[in-house]
Formats: structure tokens, C-alpha cells, sequence
């Protein structure tokens, strides 16, 4: 079994994988390489793992939080050829027991339904009642060049 390491910030190479990732991903396909390296350097908390030997990225997930009251978890995606082998477990377990986070009141995501019975094994809950997310778009890829 190839041995894994938590890091929490990215290399080049590793963050030309993550975009790889995020080409593969329904939410995620359109993200432009300058605008993710944005992403990386201003997100609260990177959660990843990554192979010892060869540094190659297995799995990623970002946290933005302000450390005491709430954290959105986003982007949680294990590497295709690694899924099914308890990583994202491993991946998920690092998110809920992580230092930086232990402050914080409450973490939520964003899923497909589909997802939901994954996320609840750690104790994630849908929210019930009426609230709804809202969305504005602010900005278009094209303006992102
Ligand atoms: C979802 C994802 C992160 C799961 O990672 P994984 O490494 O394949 O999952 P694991 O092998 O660690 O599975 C852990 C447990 O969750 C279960 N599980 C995995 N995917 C699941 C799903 N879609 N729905 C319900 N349970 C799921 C497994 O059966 C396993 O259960 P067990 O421990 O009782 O045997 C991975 O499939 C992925 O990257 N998918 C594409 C990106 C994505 O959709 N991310 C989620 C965005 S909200």
C-alpha cells in the first residue's frame, strides 16, 4: 500500500493535478489555472494528501472559515484511480478533526442529494426548515482572463 501524507498547501506540480481534478468534476470544469492558484493562496485551510515517494496529489478539499463560528467545506474529490479505498474517509476525518478548525461551531458543504448518506457518516445533517441558499453570479470566466 502506497504510504500517504496530509499536506496543507500545494505544489506547482501538484496544483497542475488539482486543476486535472477539477476538469473531471461537474462543478469545477471551467476553473482557469491563474484563478485557482488564487483559490489556493487564499483559502482558509487545505486539506490534501498526497503519495510520499512521489508527491503526487490523491485527494484535496478546502475549507473557508473564520475560525470560530462557521467553515464551508468545498471541493472534496479523491484522485478517480484512488476512489473506493477509504480516502476520502481518511480525507473527511482530517476536515472534522483538524486543529486550525476546532473552534469552529459548525461546518457545512454543499452536495447532491446522492451524497448525503457519505457525508452523514461523519455527522453532517441536511438542514432542515426553510432556508435556502442564494446565489448571485458576480463575475463571468471569460472576465477572469
Ligand atoms: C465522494 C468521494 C470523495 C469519496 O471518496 P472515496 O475515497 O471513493 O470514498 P471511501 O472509499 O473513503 O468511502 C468511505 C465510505 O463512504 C462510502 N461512500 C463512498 N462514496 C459514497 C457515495 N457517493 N454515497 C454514499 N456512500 C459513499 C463508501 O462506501 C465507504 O463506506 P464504508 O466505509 O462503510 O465502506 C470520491 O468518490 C470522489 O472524489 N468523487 C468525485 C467528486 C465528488 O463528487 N465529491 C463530492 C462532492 S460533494
Amino acid at each position: 500500500v502506497t504510504d500517504l501524507v496530509q499536506i496543507d498547501a500545494l505544489t506547482g506540480p501538484q496544483t497542475d493535478q488539482l486543476c486535472e481534478f477539477y476538469r473531471n468534476e461537474w462543478w469545477s470544469s471551467g476553473r482557469e489555472p491563474d484563478d485557482v492558484r488564487i483559490m489556493l493562496a487564499s483559502s482558509s485551510v487545505i486539506v490534501a494528501l498526497a503519495e510520499r515517494e512521489s508527491g503526487r496529489l490523491v485527494a484535496f478539499s478546502r475549507i473557508l472559515t473564520d475560525f470560530v463560528f462557521s467553515g464551508m467545506v468545498y471541493d472534496v474529490i479523491v484522485a478517480p484511480e484512488w476512489r473506493s479505498r477509504q480516502i476520502g474517509r481518511r480525507l473527511v476525518e482530517a476536515i472534522v478533526t483538524h486543529p486550525r478548525l476546532r473552534l469552529v461551531q459548525s461546518l457545512r458543504l454543499c452536495c447532491l442529494p446522492n451524497m448525503v448518506p457519505f457525508y452523514e457518516k461523519w455527522g453532517f445533517q441536511v438542514i432542515a426548515g426553510d432556508l435556502q441558499w442564494m446565489m448571485r453570479s458576480q463575475r463571468t470566466a471569460v472576465e477572469a482572463g
